[in-house]
């Protein structure tokens, strides 16, 4: 049986190359083998476009894997087999293998569910996550707005479940973000519009990536076509609270014990 190598998954964030961890830089260095994705062969890579603009060169020997963009079932199947059965073909060198990951490898990232097959092929192969910065963690810093505070309410989702959903959402988390809005943008507008949400909300492009783009003015979006690397922050501050616990006990039991101690040492 062979030595495999170990899959290592390295994070790159979300395109400013000021953002790759050290732990991802040293390995990117370390000389071991470069796996990076791709949607169609020899299609540019954005993930290796990040570690380009860092100033590393690229190794003769990286490879892509190519995972289509389609929700056509067979074709994916098909793709996400071939990219696996690569890729345990490659750790059966021994030499360890390193897929780039755009954003953070952990967060709706092609790394999971690749590890994930090739365990099932190879169950004996060691996989290390690098963690990175998120495309919306970075798009947060980028245009100003805080995530969450003290004991606000976050969701992150994709928008495809739509704007049905989201509004659903919106009754429950004092900020939403909204991933892949590339065919609901102008849904999403007129729900905030509905919502009143418009001048609390903003649309990041490509964060930084060199034409990063933050839209504030959402309404100007309406009828244009969105790149698929864009997001959207929706900050709520309109969402009523419930009541909150602490340490197990309502805020309102708290309250109350702390008027019956005072009331006792007075
Ligand atoms: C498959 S998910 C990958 C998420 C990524 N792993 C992360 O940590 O952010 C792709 C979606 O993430 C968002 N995204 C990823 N990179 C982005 C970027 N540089 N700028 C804006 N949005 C980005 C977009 O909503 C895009 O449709």
């Amino acid at each position: 049986m062979p030595a495999y190598g170990k899959l290592i998954g390295a994070s790159l964030g979300p395109g400013d190359p000021e953002l790759i961890t050290r732990r991802a830089w040293t390995v990117l260095e370390s000389g071991t083998r470069w796996l990076y994705p791709v949607k169609k062969a020899e299609e540019t890579s954005y993930a290796l476009s990040i570690v380009a603009r860092g100033g590393l060169a690229i190794p003769d020997d990286a490879e892509q894997l190519i995972f289509p963009m389609t929700r056509d079932a067979e074709i994916l199947t098909k793709a996400w087999a071939r990219a696996a059965a690569r890729t345990v073909e490659l750790l059966a060198d021994g030499r360890d293998l390193v897929f780039l990951v755009e954003g953070d490898a952990s967060t709706f990232s092609t790394f999971g569910h690749l590890a994930r097959v090739v365990r099932e092929l190879v169950p004996e192969v060691a996989v290390e996550t690098i963690p990175g910065v998120s495309s919306f963690a970075a798009a947060a810093a980028s245009t100003g707005i805080t995530l969450a505070e003290e004991d606000e309410t976050l969701a992150v989702i994709p928008a495809a479940y739509g704007v049905g959903v989201i509004d659903h959402l919106l009754d429950e988390f004092d900020t939403v973000v909204l991933l892949k809005v590339k065919p609901l943008v102008d849904e999403i507008i007129e729900l905030l519009e509905r919502r009143g949400l418009l001048n609390t909300s903003c649309f990041v492009e490509k964060v930084g990536a060199p034409d990063e783009r933050v839209v504030h003015d959402l309404a100007t979006l309406k009828g244009e076509k969105a790149n698929y690397l864009s997001l959207m922050l929706v900050q709520n501050p309109k969402r009523e609270r419930g009541e909150l616990r602490r340490g197990c006990r309502s805020r309102k039991d708290a309250l109350a014990t702390l008027k019956t101690l005072a009331t006792e040492s007075a």
